[in-house]
């Protein structure tokens, strides 16, 4: 065990879980799915499933976690269902197809920041120009692969948590100063209408499965990340409550983030809100052009910003390497800081062809095009849709092994740990009906509708 390393607190593994929870999902993404899903109305149906369908799916995966102290591919074979750990193997999977691409986004984070420290303001409407320049941003996303690979490479409680630790208050405060920096700006309440009012007429099938694909990706749900932070959870931590802890934080942070986006795109639109689905480049476009009307104050609050933005992204790009490390350790024996080096090194290679999608190569720029679309879609995005698909697909997953395979007493019998009042209480009864019954059924359900909206155009509504 020691050798494995794990978590020296409760607010340690809650900070690096949340960690990975909060990142570019929740700051980029999150705001940009806003606008596209038009508004308040996606809103509702993100929380509805981050706290119904996915916060079971969370207490899952840490209880399997927690319970095997192995991999996302290890805690299949340790619980003895061998021939589960393909879902364990597409966990990894996915998570090296994320993190090959959610790297490059940190990359343009990162390079945004020392842009806004040169002042360089006119960088939003030269977005198309910066993404496509790749020695520049491959720069940037090497930069970012390194840092990422430090923090593994140190371990669990020297490198993660204390990372973790660290940046996660820093985030708050930023966010909050920036929420209330926002909130003063003329037009401000125009964004934020938008953002909270909710128009239900505008919601179809392609909201909904945005809405799905969204929780999963915010609460690092369905590819096993949970699992392998769990694996490092002392025994005499109360699973339930920290779940719930991380996904309030998670919700929270992105909810802070869409109260700060909105007033700044309405003030840069005049109080326009008809074209807020700004869609990849919503902050990227808008946020520099704010910055620069605050004059002086700009470059602080512009850098502040998109420092935020990369160190929010750290802590997420740390959990996704570490899955793909964690198993090359304990399954392969291999030393962390060479499966580290050996990991992180593929995966920038696999990210390439996403380095190169926006902009520098028109293959990987018009890379497919769907049924019933009428424009091709990039690598990235295709990549991006791809990994949350398979997001879903694990966490369904997930949670029907351990009602059906592993059995629900087993997984009662985990939470309990940590947990002294578990067996008679109300959480009890209903974790059993959500990963029994519910979560199952709806979880294949819009799995099915997210496969036929997201890459065959179908939609209802
Ligand atoms: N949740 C992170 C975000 O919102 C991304 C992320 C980190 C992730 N680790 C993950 C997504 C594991 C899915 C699975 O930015």
């Amino acid at each position: 065990m020691a050798a494995r390393g794990g978590f020296s607190s409760r607010l340690g593994f809650i900070a690096a879980a949340a960690g990975s929870a909060v990142g570019l999902g929740n700051i980029w993404k999150f705001p940009f799915e806003v606008g596209d899903g038009g508004g308040a109305a996606f809103v509702v149906i993100y929380l509805l499933f981050c706290f119904i369908l996915c916060f079971p799916v969370m207490v899952t995966e840490v209880a399997i976690g927690r319970k095997t102290q192995k991999n996302a591919v290890g805690a299949f074979n340790a619980l003895g269902f061998k021939r589960w750990n393909v879902v364990g193997k597409l966990g990894i999977l996915s998570g090296v197809i994320i993190l090959s691409f959610y790297n490059v986004v940190a990359g343009w984070a990162f390079g945004y920041f020392i842009e806004m420290v040169l002042g360089h303001f006119d960088i939003g409407q030269r977005f198309g120009e910066f993404t496509a320049d790749f020695i520049k941003v491959g720069a940037y996303s090497i930069l970012f692969m390194l840092a990422t690979s430090y923090i593994v490479s140190r371990g669990v409680s020297g490198g993660i948590e204390k990372a973790s630790k660290i940046l996660m208050p820093a985030l708050i405060l930023m966010i909050l100063s920036l929420v209330v920096y926002s909130f003063t700006l003329p037009n401000a309440m125009a964004g934020v209408e938008f953002y909270l009012v909710p128009d239900f007429s505008k919601i179809n099938l392609a909201v909904i499965s945005g809405a799905l694909r969204q929780s999963f990706f915010s609460l690092s749900l369905g590819m096993g990340a949970l699992i392998t932070y769990g694996s490092y959870l002392s025994k005499k931590e109360n699973i339930v409550s920290s779940s719930a802890l991380i996904t309030l934080a998670d919700v929270g942070m992105a909810f802070l983030a869409g109260l700060m986006i909105f007033p700044f795109v309405a003030f840069n639109s005049g109080g326009d809100m008809s074209n807020a689905s700004g869609g990849a480049g919503l902050i990227f476009v808008n946020l520099p052009g704010v910055f620069e009307t605050l004059g002086g104050a700009g470059v602080v609050i512009g850098s502040l910003f998109f420092l935020l933005l990369s160190f929010a992204a750290l802590t997420s790009t740390v959990s996704l390497l570490e899955v793909p490390v964690s198993y090359v350790v304990d399954e392969y024996k291999m030393k962390r800081s060479k499966a580290t080096m050996i990991v992180a090194f593929i995966i920038f290679l696999i990210g390439i062809p996403s380095l190169l999608a926006n902009g520098a190569s028109d293959l990987f720029g018009r890379f497919v095009t769907y049924f019933n679309a009428n424009s091709p879609t990039d690598f990235m995005t295709f990549a991006g849709h791809i990994a949350d698909t398979f997001l879903v697909l694990g966490g369904s997953l997930i949670v029907i092994f351990a009602a059906y395979v592993w059995k629900t007493k087993n997984l009662e019998q985990e939470l309990s740990e940590g947990y002294s009042g578990f067996s008679n209480s109300f959480v009890k009864k209903y974790l059993r009906f959500t990963i029994s019954y519910l979560s199952p059924v709806l979880l294949i359900l819009l799995f099915v509708l997210v496969v036929l909206s997201n890459f065959f155009g179908i939609n209802i509504g």
